[in-house]
């Protein structure tokens, strides 16, 4: 895993979409699509997660993304589905496109292979590399989701070359702006992490809380903001209880009212010692995956603190045993 997460920035550029799959997607803008729906579980559904959040406030159509069986009844042949799957054999993923073929929806799918390449038509499946845990193909699955959906919706690609290397640079960062992964992996063993963000932080948040699950075994929780300040921060009270340590992602993208926010509800949560994690980076989504490799990172440390393999992750697989796929 640690291998794998230090390719993090090296994957970002490592799939070259085929060319015919970019003609088919930018055909679909050209018809005019009524919205883009993303399909896919765990590790492979937070691409589709960050997408969504960098792209809504551009979007001209609704982007929803799907964790379940089925998709909503309003999701018809004038929608475009992104099926993700790392492994091809993801129950949900592949019912979900099941339901989306008989809508004639058009689909495209990223995968390795299984049963999602097996169903899909050949023109429309873009095949990454295999051989990593789903969701260490993150950086792959994000920068194939994100190309595509912006062919989708006529926008400029986003050059991942450039993306890499900056993400690449930023580690120099965890030293002099925010504390080596190390020592915040000691801050927070024993304690229960959780997150608070906004907008294309959320995801990122969301991201950490499943890395730490899957790494390092253990459990955590995020929040978005401002929901959380009208429920959660009442039980502001019972984080010394559970040893509940808040963790703020801020953004440098925020406007002043949000960032107002985030020092109001740092001030009620004080008595639980919050930390805040704020990295320099030239855009929303280089800030979303300098951030992102950061606490990848940091649950790889926590897993190595308590001595669990971060590779393994038993649970999933006995539990996919135990439904027979
Ligand atoms: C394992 C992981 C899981 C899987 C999930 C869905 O590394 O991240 O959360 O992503 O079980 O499987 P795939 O990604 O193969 O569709």
């Amino acid at each position: 895993m640690r291998e794998m997460i230090q390719a993090f920035p090296e994957l970002l550029r490592t799939v070259k979409i085929d060319d015919r799959i970019i003609e088919r997607a930018e055909r679909e803008s050209e018809k005019g699509l009524k919205g883009v729906c993303f399909l896919g579980m765990g590790g492979s559904s937070i691409a589709g997660e960050y997408v969504r959040s960098l792209l809504s406030e551009t979007s001209p159509v609704p982007l929803i993304s799907v964790r379940d069986y089925s998709i909503p009844r309003h999701v018809d042949k004038d929608w475009v589905v992104i099926a993700v799957s790392y492994s091809g054999n993801t129950e949900e993923t592949l019912s979900a496109y099941r339901e989306a073929r008989k809508r004639s929806c058009t689909i495209f799918s990223v995968t390795t292979g299984g049963e999602l390449k097996r169903v899909s038509d050949t023109s429309y499946v873009q095949l990454i590399p295999s051989g990593l845990q789903p969701r260490a193909a993150l950086p792959m699955l994000l920068s194939v989701t994100l190309n595509l959906t912006q062919s989708f919706l006529g926008l400029d690609h986003t050059d991942f070359n450039e993306v890499s290397r900056q993400v690449a640079l930023s580690k120099k960062e965890w030293v002099g702006n925010l504390m080596s992964p190390e020592t915040l992996a000691s801050k927070l063993n024993d304690s229960v992490p959780v997150f608070f963000a906004h907008g294309h932080l959320a995801p990122v948040a969301y991201r950490a809380k499943c890395q730490i699950n899957e790494n390092a075994k253990y459990t955590a929780l995020s929040w978005e903001i401002p929901e959380a300040n009208h429920n959660e921060i009442e039980a502001s009270a019972s984080y010394k209880r559970f040893s509940f340590l808040p963790i703020f992602l801020e953004s440098h993208f925020e406007n002043k009212r949000m960032d107002q926010r985030f020092s109001a509800t740092r001030a009620i949560l004080s008595s639980a010692n919050g930390l805040v994690l704020k990295i320099g980076s030239r855009d929303r989504l280089e800030e979303m995956l300098s951030l992102t490799l950061y606490l990848d990172t940091v649950s790889l440390e926590l897993a190595d603190l308590n001595g669990v393999d971060s590779l393994s992750v038993d649970k999933i697989s006995e539990l996919k045993a135990r439904l027979g796929g």
